[in-house]
């Protein structure tokens, strides 16, 4: 699968991947992870996790992706790595490799797919993770007002009851619902992207938190 390590593309293959998974308890992957922050982080409060972000946009990653390869006193991390692939293309060596999932604030054909409940993307989802492994998604798209970019005009509110209406069609993908809720600033600022604080900034910084399981 091709990773980022800052402008420069490489490769890592399913054997090496597979090495480097076990020598960590816990793989924690975040989709659409944007600017690399959120997984930063997570992978230096973590260091017995190998903690991996995946997009398919590489711009906003390089900074993050030249740090975690500079030595340890300057930033550097062995156990957080960059992965560059759309979730639709999931990358055959990260199947069955995820103990926690995590989605923040998607845009794209990732939030039409999570919201219209795509099965090639819920499929994708669900092949990441270990059985039992949790899925926790942020979901504000009301903070898209005026211009609303054209690939999400036609969503429905995201409300409570949009989410019961798909929970059946993640169920069927092996996805069950756990938790479902409103949240408030003190969620969203423990996410330490730039996006999460367009999110707390926007007056519509209500955000919905779903958590599922993998069955
Ligand atoms: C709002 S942005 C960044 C969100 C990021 N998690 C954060 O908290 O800052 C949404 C990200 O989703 C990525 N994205 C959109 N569709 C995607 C897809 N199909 N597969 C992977 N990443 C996708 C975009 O490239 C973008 O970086």
């Amino acid at each position: 699968m091709e990773i980022l390590k800052g402008k420069k593309s490489d490769t890592l293959s399913h054997v090496d991947f597979a090495a480097l998974a076990t020598r960590y308890s816990h793989v924690a992957v975040d989709i659409g992870t944007g600017d690399g922050k959120f997984i930063y982080q997570l992978a230096r409060t973590h260091p017995d996790w190998l903690c991996i972000g995946l997009d398919a946009a590489r711009e906003n990653l390089v900074e993050n992706a030249a740090k975690i390869y500079k030595k340890p006193a300057k930033g550097g991390l062995a156990n957080a790595l960059y992965v560059i692939s759309a979730i639709e293309n999931l990358p055959p060596e990260l199947e069955n490799s995820a103990d926690s999932i995590t989605v923040n604030f998607p845009w794209g054909s990732l939030l039409r797919g999570l919201v219209l409940a795509d099965a090639t993307i819920l499929n994708a989802l669900a092949r990441l993770a270990k059985p039992n492994a949790t899925l926790t998604m942020l979901f504000n798209y009301n903070i898209f007002d005026d211009p609303v970019p054209l690939e999400l005009r036609d969503l429905p509110a995201f409300t409570l009851a949009t989410v019961d209406s798909l929970m059946l069609h993640y169920a069927a993908a092996g996805l069950m619902l756990v938790e479902r809720a409103i949240v408030g600033a003190d969620v969203i600022q423990t996410i330490p992207t730039l996006w999460a604080k367009r999110v707390l900034l926007s007056p519509n910084a209500e955000t919905v938190r779903l958590v599922l399981r993998r069955v």
